[in-house]
């Protein structure tokens, strides 16, 4: 039996059986309104052998779009996805799943429509990949819950799904500084020695991550007194010069006696259980550990309130990993395996036995049976993890959040996670994971973003340079022109692989990244303010092409971005390229940035042109009647001065630009305690014409226009602003 409500405008919701709450999503469900016929859908959805089948027939141009942070391009079609958040570290085309779970679509045929499936164990989606005009998704149960959007564009039928999902997660303002990681800065002598190479360059940088080795034998909430003696004087030393610590938290608590999350944890039965009802045992990194039940919520309380010990030590960040959740192997899956291997002591191995014998060790890691060994205690009834698995990570990650908010009020926090599912967004944000120094996953980092913020989640970027595999300077520099634009711009690398900090290439190339970072730096009151709209209005801070323009060669790039309402970028992804081809849809004012000095600009007509874009140039794109607010770069956020910003414009007519700003750091902006600075500039009669507005309170005082018209006219003013 379907239950059918019309939730808004554009969505009704199907709900199949009696489906788990996710919690996925935040609205008036008092007010929606129930619907006693089924209205007519736009795909088919059959309940079959206990299962809930939908299926669709798509044209030769349906296009489909979402699935979150997954493998492919913008356009799904073609692929064979499955949710189910996974700890792979090889993101290649033929996987199925990454660490979010995202079950959002976006199918762009004659009638547009969006789907999202509620729904916390694993779907699979087959997108014209069986059969090339047919999409089939199937869920494995007879629970759950489907919202179908209609009647809008695909841009309407996004901001309609996410007006569901309550507030986003709203990161401080330091963190869209540039942030530098690596597994492997271990001691307090090595980040001192980034440090003094940053200062040394003169390259900005707003904080350093702290990998799995600052932790006593890998045990959360400990921080090993060898390494970083006087831990707590170390932060707020580097805190008064702009840098922050983020450590790395993950999800399994080590076992071992003494260790006072591992005892709190079993006296109260906050870990999963096993099926003889005791605490399930698992291997990471520290080795056997035990699973906070992060769907249990006095449990998940307890772990948040956990990070208290290290904001006491005046951290202000951290980063949530290992939470799909991770396993590398279990006891008798090990003890299996190695039977196995005594076995074949001895023997003449063959094709047969041989690749037998390697897979069963290859398959330790993450085996999807062993995520059927442990329960969760919900609403005081156990559930087996496989049926809700999606929601491990978004637990975990909501348990720091909920945490944080307890610890600290009125703080705002950096927080993100490795794995995810929709809901999450207004807990944190996440970072696309362990990608590799690999070209091709520049051009992935950029088509996965829009499909992300889609999902609700604004606060993203890739590991900057690539996790995996070694980096060359010229790799890293695209990379970065892309990163310039993410919400979160880090540079990651895993243990063991070539250096890449910023300063690790030649001279050239350091020159080159110190630009770029310097850039980023000019462009945060554009990309913040941009963000900050994004979090209030519940909007989207990239959209892929399509979202604004309608004609079909949009509808096609699958490497442009909309970064915001101004901007266009369009990014080098290829190696030795000396430019590429641009798709301008309308006539925009093209940016060759070199340095943050305005130089190198002009006018682009609508049509595809070849852009030549040497190593040091970042094209950006200004979108016809938009502003772009600039400030003078700074060492870090903190000594950003936001009272003089720049504004490049091109306007034919009219641009208006909503300048939105505030303290950055606390909560106050949900109050309205935020300022906004309306901008309006008219070009009218080979003149312009600016005024400006302003509500609230802000620090800007005056403001340097450079102003391009359509016909080739530029001007260049000052002004100074009332308070
Ligand atoms: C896996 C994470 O994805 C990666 O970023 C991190 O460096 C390693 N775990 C070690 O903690």
């Amino acid at each position: 039996m379907v239950k059918i409500v019309r939730v808004n405008n554009h969505c009704i919701r199907l709900r199949y059986g009696k489906p788990i709450d996710t919690e996925s999503l935040e609205y008036d469900i008092q007010n929606a309104e129930e619907l006693q016929t089924l209205p007519s859908l736009p795909l088919e959805i059959e309940e079959k052998e206990n299962t809930i089948k939908l299926s669709y027939i798509m044209g030769e141009a349906t296009k489909v779009l979402g699935l979150g942070e997954n493998v492919r391009g913008m356009n799904k079609r073609g692929g064979l996805y499955e949710s189910f958040c996974t700890d792979d570290p090889i993101h290649t085309p033929d996987k199925k799943s990454l660490y979010g779970a995202h079950n959002f679509l976006l199918v762009a045929g004659d009638t547009p429509f969006g789907l999202f499936i509620d729904y916390p164990g694993k779907i699979t989606y087959d997108i014209g990949h069986t059969v090339h005009d047919e999409m089939y998704i199937t869920i494995n149960d007879v629970h759950a819950d489907l919202y179908i959007f209609q009647h809008g564009t695909l841009k309407e039928l996004t901001l309609s799904f996410r007006s569901l999902m309550g507030n986003s997660y709203a990161a401080p303002k330091w963190a869209f500084g540039y942030q530098q990681s690596r597994w492997s800065y271990g001691t307090k002598e090595e980040v001192d020695k980034i440090l003094r190479a940053f200062e040394v360059n003169e390259i900005p940088c707003d904080a350093v991550y702290l990998d799995i080795d600052y932790m006593e034998d890998f045990k959360d909430f400990t921080v090993d007194q060898h390494k970083f003696p006087k831990f707590e004087s170390y932060v707020r030393e580097l805190k008064n010069k702009g840098i922050r610590l983020i450590p790395i938290i993950d999800a399994g608590v080590k076992i071992e006696q003494g260790y006072e999350v591992y005892e709190e944890g079993v006296k109260n039965q906050f870990f999963c259980l096993n099926n003889q009802q005791e605490p399930f045992v698992a291997a990471v990194w520290p080795g056997k550990v035990h699973f906070p039940d992060f769907l249990n919520p006095l449990a998940r309380r307890w772990f948040g309130l956990k990070y208290k010990v290290l904001v006491d030590m005046g951290i202000e960040g951290f980063w949530n990993d290992m939470n799909e959740p991770s396993i590398f192997y279990t006891e008798d899956r090990m003890q299996s395996t190695i039977d196995m291997a005594k076995q074949s002591e001895g023997e003449n191995l063959n094709i047969h036995s041989f690749f037998g014998l390697t897979h069963a060790f290859q398959s330790l890691f993450n085996h999807p049976d062993d995520y059927k060994k442990f329960y969760h205690q919900m609403e005081g009834t156990l559930i087996n993890h496989k049926s809700v698995h999606n929601l491990y990570g978004y637990n975990m990650t909501r348990s720091a959040a909920e945490g944080l908010k307890e610890i600290d009020p009125d703080r705002r926090f950096l927080l993100f996670s490795r794995a995810s599912t929709i809901g999450q967004g207004r807990y944190a944000g996440i970072w696309t994971g362990d990608n590799y120094s690999w070209w091709e996953h520049i051009l992935l980092n950029l088509q996965m973003m829009p499909a992300i913020n889609q999902c609700g989640i604004l606060y993203t970027g890739g590991d900057t340079g690539g996790f995996s595999g070694d980096a060359n300077g010229q790799l890293l520099v695209r990379w970065s022109q892309l990163s310039l634009f993410t919400p979160l711009f880090r540079n990651h690398s895993a243990l063991n692989t070539r250096a890449q900090e910023p300063f690790a290439f030649d001279e050239k190339i350091t020159r080159i990244l110190k630009n770029i970072i310097k850039l980023r730096y000019t462009l945060i009151p554009y990309l913040y303010s941009e963000y900050m709209k994004a979090v209030i209005q519940h909007g989207v801070f990239f959209m892929p092409l399509c979202f604004e323009y309608e004609d079909d060669f949009s509808s096609e790039v699958e490497d442009q971005l909309l970064v915001g309402e101004s901007l266009m970028i369009a990014p080098v992804y290829r190696e030795n390229a000396k430019g590429r081809y641009v798709y301008v849809p309308e006539d925009m004012l093209m940016w060759k940035a070199v340095t943050e000095k305005i130089e190198k600009t002009e006018i682009v007509e609508k049509g595809i042109h070849y852009i030549e874009l040497a190593l040091e140039e970042t094209p950006i794109f200004i979108r016809k009647n938009s502003l772009l607010i600039l400030s003078k770069p700074a060492m870090n956020v903190d000594n950003l001065d936001l009272s003089e910003l720049t504004v490049l414009g091109y306007v034919s007519d009219e641009a208006v630009y909503v300048y939105f700003d505030d303290d950055g750091v606390t909560r106050n902006y949900v109050k309205g305690d935020y300022a906004e600075v309306v901008i309006r500039v008219v070009y009218e009669h080979n003149q312009f014409a600016v005024t400006i507005e302003n509500k609230g309170n802000h620090t800007l005082r005056k403001l340097h226009l450079i102003l391009m018209g359509p016909d080739g006219s530029r001007e260049e003013r000052e002004l100074l602003i009332d308070q």
